[in-house]
């Protein structure tokens, strides 16, 4: 299958409507990061989905909503019911945005999108051209990050190319996501909000807004408990090349190895350093990230090391990815590096 790129405009959404609707699938843009779209509702498109992405079936789907109004969606049968207070506070404050929330799975949502659990992760995304689809569409589009299972999510249509050139008929080019990292997702199937996957909203504002405080679940726990959110394993996210996070802000800078630094103040400039943030934004670091590790990845370097995370209230989306794409942690002892192997699970 030859897979096409074309730039966002009336005509290629149109397109991209018309492919989903024979039950193809399309990538697109989002806020966050590309998705790999497809009919969430259609058994054939749910199932291309999973192939393409050689994704296993025990990984549940996200559903882009057609709109933010969860009664809407309730009353389609795509969440169940009931719909807690919980979840219709945070879909006013924070959609269109990048919040997914689990909510009871509605009847006319197939078992495939969520794995056979009897819960849904919804969303709404803030991305223009997202929104633009999905209004077309006037139904939930399923859409897992556009990477193949396991890699680095994409976050520019050229990322995506790489990871599904050949398997998917077209990308919609919607230029760099700006937020670069996955949806927070946030448990409200039970009487505990709690936050599967930290990202760009914090559990502080989540809190804020709910009034009351949200447990995030920690790798630990999700290790003993893997069917709470069964997408996300520890090792995700990886790039080929080992990565290692420095235990101190790194001060050797010796090759053959990458370094990727948080920031540039007080770092030198060389060609096997990259800096996550020149200012120390973390917004910035977390926009490119992902497109700073496909860079790195592909230098054929032996390991790829990276400077601490500093506090902030992106630091736990930020620390999750890198750690989740990490085979372990670095130290510089005695005039070299030591690396500490992590235990995957
Ligand atoms: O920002 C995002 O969320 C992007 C864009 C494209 O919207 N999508 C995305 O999808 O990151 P994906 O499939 O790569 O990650 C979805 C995560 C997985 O970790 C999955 O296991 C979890 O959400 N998930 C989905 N449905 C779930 C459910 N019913 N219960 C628990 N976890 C669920
Ligand atoms: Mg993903």
């Amino acid at each position: 299958m030859k897979t096409r790129i074309l730039p966002v405009s009336k005509d290629s959404i149109l397109e991209a409507c018309k492919i989903l609707q024979q039950g193809d699938l399309v990538a697109f843009p989002t806020e966050t990061v590309y998705g790999l779209g497809g009919l969430g509702l259609r058994l054939e498109s749910v199932r291309k989905i999973f192939e393409a992405k050689g994704r296993p079936s025990t990984d549940p789907l996200i559903l882009h909503l057609p709109s933010p109004d969860l009664k809407r969606a309730t009353e389609s049968q795509v969440i169940g019911c009931p719909i807690s207070e919980f979840s219709k506070i945070l879909a006013t404050r924070f959609w269109p945005g990048p919040l997914t929330m689990i909510l009871p799975r509605g009847s006319a949502t197939p078992r495939e999108v969520t794995a056979g659990l009897d819960t849904v992760a919804v969303r709404y995304p803030a991305h223009p051209v997202a929104r633009e689809l999905l209004n077309a569409l006037q139904e939930p589009l399923a859409g897992p990050s556009a990477n193949r299972f396991g890699r680095i999510s994409p976050t520019d249509a050229r990322a995506v190319l790489q990871e599904l050139d050949g398997k998917i008929p077209l990308i919609l080019d919607g230029g760099e996501c700006s937020t670069g990292i996955e949806s927070t997702v946030i448990s409200l199937a039970d009487n505990t909000p709690t936050i599967l996957r930290p990202g760009a909203i914090s559990a502080a504002e989540i809190s804020q807004a709910i009034g009351c405080n949200v447990v995030t679940l920690t790798p630990s726990l999700e290790e003993k408990t893997p069917a709470i959110s069964p997408g996300t394993l520890t090792s995700h996210y990886a790039p080929q090349t080992p990565l290692y996070v420095s235990t101190r802000p790194i001060e050797y800078f010796d090759p053959p190895y990458q370094y990727i630094l948080f920031t540039s103040k007080n770092s030198p400039s060389l060609p096997h350093v990259r800096f996550l943030t020149r200012e120390g934004n973390p917004e910035v670091a977390a926009q490119s990230l992902y497109r700073i590790l496909r860079e790195t990845d592909s230098l054929g370097a032996p390991a790829i090391l990276v400077d601490p995370i500093p506090d902030s209230p992106l630091a736990p989306a930020l620390r999750d990815r890198i750690n989740r794409a990490s085979s372990g942690t670095a130290e510089w002892r005695n005039g070299g590096w030591i690396f500490t192997a992590r235990t995957k699970n």
